[in-house]
């Protein structure tokens, strides 16, 4: 959350912005109209949905963990019960073997016993030589924060490098992070937070210091970090230390490139852009580079819909308003004069204000919502955005399995309300020759392929509808926005899966893929009532509830803990155009009712608003899980959580009772096995007011670095004079002002993060 000066101080949440208010066809419809089998859900359904997943999901092995799982079969069309299946002998059950880490509200960071969290790399902190430390009191210069670390760290990469410098991804002691730096604190960055004078829309910045301190506190960080000892540090003199801001030059590639859509004052041909903005999760590539994603660019940008809307056509409204691209600019950057340099600020107004698309930035809005790839190796290379993935408010692009001869797939989510989920299909097939091919790599496999988005479909099967021109509804002929041409679907993706008849979901965050079977889970972090009401649950959104909050007992409706859903494409293949699913995990108290607490959390494991989440690639079936929470904070600040998941399919189907007020309403679904707490435990909970997100190991898995996003976010801008009353002073302590960090977290005996005993 942030505390928003030009909002009357109210707090608001930039990673709760937005939401899906189509007329897309909701699960309900679908039942209606596309299932005949009702006994599924409701009378019979224990049988029956048992039966379909053996069929859709292979055999239940009842145990999590580790040892490889079979391949998982193509779903068959229309599933009938499955013969038993012989007994299979028990396998070995892994256990997560830390002791679990309690609940808290202390501000500090919190690990087991026998491991030491480290803070290794601080907003602020220099990144080259002759910039001096961090004062932390709002008077560091802003001339001088494209050579600090940004405020905000997320989602992040270790690269390791060896001895030649060269990416090495086993290297265990010495490597490149390469993070993201989503969003600000403002009240924090300046003297006495920002300036502004006036309200609404007449509200500007009157200090041009502050705004540029804010341009480059965004934005990503790659920073060379290496342990000496048993110590990590960052090294600040690096040559491969770099700031990505919002200042960075960057090309276009793929489909949409030099599309007219994409020009603009700055790129008469549409070949480029400045910068990227609120960087959440992240993505990796076979060929040693970083994907960053652009999540909530939408609300940097100003446009007054009352003035601007009669300079613009029914598609341009249409687009803005499927986009939220209507307002004054949260930070209000455009609001800045004189703007005399190269629209240095002009160019977040994204107004119709000149004779022609390149005299303005009305275009501008549509050069952000990319996943952009960085070679971290290349300290002067120049980052491109690659279209071919679509444009909406990307939470991160997780890779799936890497095989040669076979496409690569890049699992994204689109976080806000009632969004979709999507994956990227390259068209060519990897050839592991080009595993040192940096970034002229990424022009070959992320440039050219399909994208599609998932529809859940209610009896636990799912289907990939491809987003591209005259397929799917997507079309000239679509009412709610006539598709033209291919660039046109890139830039307008989400009215593109609208037409597909796509699955909204409960706010999409981060993808996983186990890179032991390929299935792939998506934390869904929360819904609200307004956005998604008890008649609007489906198979894949099942539940609407009450969590009650504090003494008072405020009410919080909808699905404010969030859950975990998960998928396997059929035959293994993640190219493949259909999967089965089910639910892995719901977010809830322990103390909630049955049908609330779903997967029966204890004290050792209960979370809520699931949001960061990555396997590690080290200790095979390792999950770790992390929280960007507002519900559950009453109890515990955010915190991370390990586990080791089983499969699709090793739960059953389920028939959940919904609430509110004196409303009740079935709705059936599917469940993974309940984990107990020796396949869920909580291994870290953050200081006050933080986001936990994420998370990146070293090499040999000895070394885990986890970001802490923003603690103390929501002190009232009244507190700054005050530091007794600001909401955390983590890290540095006293009364220092908090500042959002990594830490690396290793084993007091020097081995593996997290502990698994595989039971073998
Ligand atoms: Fe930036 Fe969806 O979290
Ligand atoms: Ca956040
Ligand atoms: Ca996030
Ligand atoms: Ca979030």
């Amino acid at each position: 959350m942030n505390v928003s000066p030009q909002n009357g101080g109210a707090i608001v949440d930039p990673d709760d912005i937005g939401h899906n208010e189509t007329d897309n066809p909701s699960f309900n419809d679908l039942i209606a109209h596309r299932m005949s089998r009702r006994g599924l859900f409701g009378l019979g359904l224990g049988t029956a949905g048992a039966a379909l997943l053996q069929a859709c999901g292979g055999g239940g092995s009842g145990g999590g963990g580790l040892p490889a799982f079979p391949p998982v079969a193509a779903p068959a069309p229309a599933p009938a019960p499955a013969p038993a299946p012989a007994p299979a002998p028990a396998p070995a059950v892994a256990k997560l073997e830390f002791e679990p880490v309690a609940k808290s509200l202390a501000d500090v960071v919190t690990v087991p016993a026998g491991y030491t969290a480290s803070v290794l790399y601080r907003l602020g902190d220099p990144i080259a030589t002759g910039v001096a430390a961090y004062a932390n009191d709002g008077t560091d210069p802003a001339a001088t924060f494209d050579r600090r670390a940004g405020d905000h760290h997320d989602g992040m990469t270790f690269f390791g490098i060896d001895a030649a410098n060269k990416w090495s991804p086993t290297e265990a002691s010495r490597g490149l992070l390469a993070m993201n730096h989503e969003a600000i604190t403002p009240l924090f960055l300046h003297p006495t937070g920002q300036t502004i004078v006036g309200t609404g829309a007449a509200a500007t910045r009157t200090v041009a210091d502050e705004v540029l301190r804010e341009f480059y506190a965004h934005g990503v960080s790659v920073v060379e970090v290496a342990k000496s000892g048993s110590t990590w540090s960052y090294k600040q003199d690096s040559t491969f230390n770099r700031r990505i801001h919002t200042l960075t030059e960057m090309n276009f590639s793929g489909p949409a490139a030099r599309s007219d859509l994409l020009k603009t004052k700055y790129s008469t041909d549409g070949s480029k852009v400045r910068g990227t903005v609120n960087n959440c999760a992240n993505g990796s590539t076979p060929w040693g580079t970083y994907l960053t994603c652009e999540e909530n660019w939408a609300g940097y940008f100003r446009r007054i819909v009352a003035t601007d809307n009669p300079n613009r056509s029914a598609k341009e409204i249409a687009s803005f308003a499927r986009y939220g691209v209507a307002d004054t600019g949260r930070e209000l950057w455009a609001t800045v004069t004189p703007d005399t340099v190269d629209d240095l600020y002009g160019r977040w107004n994204t107004q119709v204000t000149g004779a022609s698309a390149t005299a303005d930035y009305r275009n501008a809005a549509n050069t952000y919502g990319w996943v952009v790839e960085i070679d971290p190796f290349a300290p002067t290379s120049i980052p491109r955005k690659r279209t071919a993935l679509g444009r909406f408010g990307h939470e991160g692009a997780c890779l799936g399995r890497v095989i040669a001869g076979k496409p690569l797939v890049w699992y994204m989510g689109d976080d806000s309300r009632n969004e979709y989920i999507y994956k990227f299909v390259s068209t060519r097939n990897w050839d592991p020759a080009d595993a040192t091919g940096g970034i002229a790599a990424g022009d070959k496999y992320l440039d050219d392929g399909r994208l599609y988005v998932a529809r859940f479909n209610a009896d636990g099967t799912g289907n990939w509808l491809e987003i591209k021109l005259g397929v799917n509804g997507i079309t000239s002929g679509n009412v709610a926005y006539a598709f033209t041409d291919a660039a046109d679907v890139l830039v307008n993706t989400r009215l593109a899966a609208d037409a597909a008849g796509a699955t909204k979901m409960d706010r999409p965050e981060w993808t996983a893929v186990n890179p032991v079977t390929g299935e792939v889970y998506v934390t869904l972090t929360n819904t609200n009532a307004a956005s998604r009401p008890i008649a609007a649950t489906d198979a894949a959104n099942p539940r609407f509830y009450n969590d009650p909050k504090g003494a008072a007992a405020t009410a919080q409706t909808g699905n404010p803990n969030g859950h975990v859903v998960r998928f396997a494409d059929a035959g293994g293949d993640a190219s493949a155009l259909t999967f089965t699913w089910d639910v892995y995990l719901f977010g809830a108290r322990a103390t909630a009712s049955p049908d609330i607490n779903i997967s029966q959390l204890a004290a050792e494991n209960d979370f809520s608003s699931p949001d960061g989440m990555w396997f590690s690639q080290a200790s095979s079936g390792l999950l770790w899980l992390q929280t960007d929470d507002g519900a559950y904070t009453d109890v515990t600040n955010c915190m991370m959580l390990a586990a080791l998941p089983g499969k699709v399919g090793d739960g059953g189907a389920k028939t959940i009772t919904n609430a509110s007020g004196a409303t009740t309403r079935t709705q059936g679904t599917f469940v993974g096995k309940v984990p107990g707490t020796d396949q869920l435990r909580r291994f870290l909970v953050g200081p006050k007011d933080c986001e936990i997100t994420g998370i990146a190991e070293s090499g040999d898995g000895r070394a885990l670095f986890v970001n802490i996003q923003h603690p103390g976010e929501t002190t009232p801008a009244a507190n700054i004079a005050n530091p007794a009353l600001f909401g955390s002073h983590w890290p540095q302590g006293g009364t220092a002002r908090p500042r959002s960090a990594t830490v690396v977290i290793t084993r007091n005996d020097g081995g593996k993060i997290g502990s698994v005993n595989t039971g073998v």
